[in-house]
């Protein structure tokens, strides 16, 4: 029986912090959810790690189709999370349904869309006809062209308040779930104390309801100098299976993220 919603809620309820690393393969998703990692986000990220692109943006629904297979296939107990890819939640609500439908078809329990109280209403279509939703606000990779780059965001008292409102509007919208990426520590734990449902953090401090990472970071496949919010938890642990159990026990404990990997 997989991990649901229902669960996660009561996790964030009882202070049971939520573990997450994205996952693109029926293998690695063995492994992870056997290590103890609650969600499995078959993240966007796989344009940047598997298909070596730039940015997130050449990522298709197709793409996203096949690698939530596999990691459904590969997978029984962790819930599982699909991002949308950039352009397939901007269309007409009909599309952007049967977008998200595909993916749900396929093995996800939720999809993810970035973007705030301009998507409100695209979150409430999604969710009101049955497809549970996860926000991301902050910085959200597929705007990177219009943000200027990989920066944190919500530094200004009016870049803050906005992303509350962001948050806030998701929520409302019926999101069950949001990631917040690059923020400031002290927004986070803001937006966490507001909101009901799990805040899931990226560079966004201890305040969270729970971390994420992608796999290949904390796993050091790419080695060289890594963004600031990032642990490789290879060099401690020497296996894969130890490095992510480290990272799921550092989660629970509220030992990761430090203040060093924070903003
Ligand atoms: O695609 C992804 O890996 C993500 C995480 C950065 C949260 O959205």
């Amino acid at each position: 029986m997989r991990v649901t919603l229902t669960a996660l809620h009561k996790m964030c309820d009882e202070g049971d912090r939520i573990t997450m690393l994205t996952c693109y393969d029926g293998s690695f998703a063995g492994l992870l959810e056997a290590a103890g990692v609650d969600v499995l986000l078959v993240g966007d990220s796989l344009g940047n790690v598997i298909q070596a692109e730039d940015t997130t943006l050449p990522v298709t629904m197709d793409h996203m189709v096949y690698h939530t297979r596999c990691v459904a296939r590969g997978s029984k107990r962790a819930f599982l999370v699909t991002d949308m890819p950039f352009g397939s939640f901007q269309v007409s609500p009909a599309a952007t349904f049967e977008n998200a439908a595909r993916l749900m078809a396929v093995g996800a329990q939720m999809v993810k869309v970035e973007g705030g109280q301009t998507i409100a209403d695209t979150v409430e279509f999604l969710t009101s006809r049955g497809i549970p939703v996860c926000g991301h606000v902050g910085l959200t990779p597929q705007s990177v062209h219009q943000l200027g780059g990989y920066r944190v965001q919500g530094k200004t008292d009016k870049a803050a308040r906005q992303l509350i409102r962001d948050a806030q509007a998701l929520e409302q919208a019926g999101a069950g779930m949001i990631v917040l990426e690059l923020v400031p520590a002290s927004l986070s734990a803001q937006v966490s104390e507001k909101l009901r449902i799990p805040t899931i953090g990226i560079g966004a401090g201890k305040a969270c309801d729970g971390q994420v990472l992608v796999l290949y970071d904390m796993l050091n496949i790419f080695p060289g100098k890594k963004a600031r919010f990032v642990k490789n938890y290879m060099e401690a642990a020497g296996t894969i299976q130890g490095a992510v159990e480290a990272f799921v026990k550092e989660v629970k404990t509220g030992s990761f993220p430090a203040p060093e990997h924070s903003f």
